[in-house]
């Protein structure tokens, strides 16, 4: 058994002015990439940039990252953190920023790779320069994994680049979700939570590995009745919603995301539904089916959910995503690339068949 995050991470409030020196001693000029509006309007991006002005670490933002990053969106903040010779990148956002800024600590390192040619699969494992990750949204925890979701659109492919960018440095503030709408909170919190399971019904879990989600549910189900009334969320859970998220991340960074993660690309990609209710809507299904071959580890995640069944389960998810409605067309297309995408139904704790993954989808997807 083996647990290996090689992260230093923090998580408290005003961590990112606490640790300063830690900020200031990765590198001498740095790129600062986040999304367009969210960084600014949190504080986290003044955070950071005061941290560097009063350490007299040059930086440069590049502040255009959008949902689901493209490779040619990583090309240009590439190009500039050339031009602007940095030596390290922080990201500073949900997963897409984050996962931007190590696709560019990657390239950097790496002059005769293109970022159209990301998704490659290496020969030898790949050098990057460091990459500091400050998180604004509880769900993605991309700043303990090693996992980078980048977008190619010419050739309408998401997927994680198959490379390992583990972030040195994780600074974890939960004041940075006071400026979120509900709705970002709760569907980043379902993607923590499908990291979570995802992690559990997975091969490669095992005891070392199990700690990290099966402390991070209890949290969420202690949470959860909070995410499910109409009520905004209280400033008290901020840090406990960040801290479920990083956990979460830590699991997934042992084990990688399963089925679900694996049908929620299509989904995203081909109908724009966002990540977390993207991979929430077929969550219970997975669940459901995995209880035919590992019934004693879905029992726990539902009693750590504080879930009395399955049912209970769906329920739940369907309260705090609602449904999502595809042509049958794209049901079928998405169920005949799930068939053979080897990479997430090898992780399958048991022998999943092409009729279980038919039941996933029709269990998971309305028709129109
Ligand atoms: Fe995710």
């Amino acid at each position: 058994m083996r647990f290996y995050v090689p992260t230093d991470i923090y998580v408290e409030k005003n961590c990112v002015k606490n640790h300063a020196k830690d900020l200031l001693a990765i590198g001498k000029r740095a790129l600062v990439m986040t999304g367009r509006s969210s960084a600014a309007a949190n504080g986290s991006l003044i955070d950071v940039t005061e941290v560097l002005k009063a350490g007299e670490i040059p930086f440069q933002i590049f502040n255009e990252v959008e949902e689901n990053p493209s490779t040619d969106t990583v090309g240009k903040a590439l190009q500039i953190a050339r031009d602007f010779n940095a030596d390290y990148v922080i990201g500073i956002g949900g997963g897409s920023a984050i996962d931007a800024a190590k696709a560019v600590a990657l390239l950097l390192s790496n002059p005769d790779l293109h970022a159209d040619e990301l998704h490659k699969v290496p020969q030898n494992p790949l050098d990057h320069v460091p990459v500091v990750a400050v998180p604004t949204t509880c769900g993605t925890g991309s700043e303990v994994t090693p996992v980078a979701i980048i977008t190619n659109r010419k050739i309408n492919l998401k997927k994680s680049i198959p490379h390992v960018i583990f972030p040195t440095l994780a600074l974890v503030d939960g004041k940075y979700l006071a400026s979120a709408k509900k709705t970002l909170i709760v569907n980043t919190a379902v993607d923590a939570l499908a990291h979570m399971v995802e992690s559990i019904l997975n091969v490669k879990s095992n005891t070392l590995n199990r700690m990290c989600p099966e402390y991070g549910l209890k949290l969420w189900g202690e949470y959860k009745d909070t995410l499910l009334s109409d009520s905004d969320v209280d400033e008290s859970l901020y840090e406990k919603l960040m801290f479920t998220s990083t956990i979460a991340g830590m699991s997934i960074a042992q084990t990688s995301t399963a089925v679900p993660h694996g049908m929620s690309y299509d989904l995203t990609l081909h109908a724009g539904v966002p990540h977390g209710p993207a991979v929430g809507y077929f969550l219970a299904a997975y669940t459901e089916v995995c209880a035919k071959f590992v019934p004693q580890d879905v029992a726990k995640i539902l009693s750590l959910l504080q879930l009395q069944n399955i049912g209970e389960f769906y329920e739940m998810l369907r309260h705090l995503i609602g449904t999502c409605t595809v042509t049958r067309q794209m049901r079928d297309n998405f169920a005949a690339a799930m068939k053979v995408n080897h990479s997430k139904l090898d992780l399958v704790p048991g022998s999943i068949t092409a009729k279980d993954i038919d039941y996933i989808y029709e269990k998971s997807l309305v028709v129109e």
